[in-house]
C-alpha cells in the first residue's frame, strides 16, 4: 500500500492517545475461565435489526477502499457476504453504492455523512434504498475532521472522485454532486434521515449516554458506540470505557453496536459482556482486503470467529446471550 494510503487507514487523530486507549481499555478487564459448567459446543449465531449473521461481528463503514485493493468495497462486500455478515458502505467509498450492490447480494447498510444540501441527502438516501441497502448508518461524530497528522505529513489527498458523490452524464461525463458535510447534526437530522429513507437508522459515533437517549427519542433503531477508531476527538475515552453507562441508559430499548479497537475474539467477548449486542470491525478487515481481496476479508473474519469460539468455550459461554450474562473481572 502506498505510504499515504496506509497512513490514512492506520492513523488516528492528534497524539493518537484515543487510538491507543481503545486497545488499552480492553486490557484492563479480564475474562474469568469457567471450566466445569459443562457448556459447549458453542454457537456464535446472532442477529441485528432483523438480519441473521454468523457471529456478533459486522463490518464498519470505511472510506476509500480502493486504497487497499483493486476490488475496493466490492471485495469487502463479497468477503462479508462469504462470512454471512453485514457490510456497511461509507459515503466516501471508492465505488458507488450501486456498483457494490451489483457485486454482492449480501446484507448491506449505507453510512451517511449528512450533507449541508438536503437535496444531496435525499438523493443519496433514495439511491441507497433503491439499491437494497437495509439500514442507514448516520455518522454523528464528524462535523469537523479530526487532526490526522499522518495525512498532513504524507500530503495525503484522497483519490477522487468518490463513487457515491458523482453523477454520470448521458455522454459518460462525470458531474460532482454538491457535496459538503453538514456542520450541525441534531435529533432532527435523525428524524429527517428516518423519514426520507424509510429505513432503520443506526446512529454512529456515540460516546455519551445522554446522546444515546437523544438519538433513541429521535427514532434511532440502534446506537453505535464509536469514536471513529480514534480518528476524530483525540483525548476522548475508549469506547469500551463508556460502554457500560450507555448500555445502562439504553436499557435494551435498541441494540448497541460497539466499534473502535476490536482486534481479537477476546475483545468481542468483552464488548458483549460489557453491554454491546454486536461489534463493528474496521481496520482489521481493511488490512485483510489489502492482503487478499475478498478472501482476505473472509480470512480475518474466520480468524476472529475462531478465536471467539475458543474464548467462549474456555469461559463457559455457549451462546451470545450467555456472553451478555457474563461478568468481567
Ligand atoms: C472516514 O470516515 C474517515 O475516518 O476518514
Amino acid at each position: 500500500m502506498p505510504e499515504g494510503g496506509f497512513g490514512y487507514i492506520a492513523g488516528g487523530a492528534g497524539d493518537e492517545w484515543t487510538l491507543r486507549e481503545n486497545r488499552a481499555a480492553f486490557e484492563r478487564k479480564q475474562i474469568m475461565p469457567r471450566v466445569l459448567t459443562g457448556k459447549g459446543p458453542v454457537d456464535l449465531s446472532s442477529q441485528i435489526l432483523g438480519i441473521s449473521i454468523s457471529s456478533p461481528v459486522v463490518i464498519c463503514p470505511m472510506g476509500g477502499q480502493g486504497l487497499a485493493h483493486a476490488t475496493a468495497e466490492a471485495g469487502m462486500a463479497m468477503g462479508a457476504a462469504a462470512s454471512n455478515t453485514i457490510m456497511a458502505l461509507s459515503t466516501v467509498s471508492t465505488l458507488s453504492m450501486e456498483q457494490v450492490a451489483t457485486a454482492s447480494s449480501g446484507p448491506k447498510w449505507f453510512q451517511l455523512y449528512l450533507q449541508a444540501d438536503d437535496g444531496v441527502n435525499r438523493d443519496l438516501l433514495r439511491r441507497a434504498k433503491a439499491a437494497g441497502y437495509r439500514a442507514i448508518v448516520l455518522t454523528v461524530d464528524s462535523t469537523a475532521t479530526g487532526n490526522r497528522e499522518a495525512d498532513a505529513r504524507n500530503n495525503f489527498v484522497f483519490p477522487l472522485p468518490f463513487g457515491n458523490l458523482v453523477r454520470k452524464g448521458t455522454g459518460g461525463d462525470i458531474h460532482a454532486l454538491n457535496a459538503k458535510f453538514a456542520l450541525n447534526i441534531n435529533p432532527r437530522s435523525i428524524e429527517f434521515v428516518r423519514n426520507e429513507s424509510g429505513l432503520p437508522v443506526i446512529v454512529k459515533g456515540i460516546s455519551h449516554p445522554d446522546d444515546a437517549l437523544l438519538a433513541i427519542n429521535a427514532g434511532a433503531a440502534a446506537i453505535q458506540v464509536s469514536n471513529h477508531g480514534g480518528r476524530q476527538l483525540d483525548g476522548s475515552p475508549a469506547t469500551f470505557t463508556v460502554l457500560p453507562a450507555i448500555a445502562k441508559a439504553v436499557d435494551r430499548k435498541v441494540p448497541i453496536i460497539l466499534d473502535s479497537g476490536v482486534r481479537r475474539g477476546q475483545d468481542v467477548f468483552k464488548a458483549l459482556a460489557f453491554g454491546a449486542d454486536v461489534v463493528g470491525l474496521g481496520r482489521a478487515a481493511y488490512y485483510g482486503l489489502a492482503l487478499g481481496g475478498w478472501k482476505g476479508v473472509r480470512s480475518v473474519l474466520e480468524l476472529l470467529n475462531k478465536e471467539l469460539s475458543m474464548v467462549m468455550q474456555l469461559a463457559g459461554a455457549q451462546t451470545v446471550e450467555d456472553i451478555k450474562r457474563t461478568a468481567l473481572v
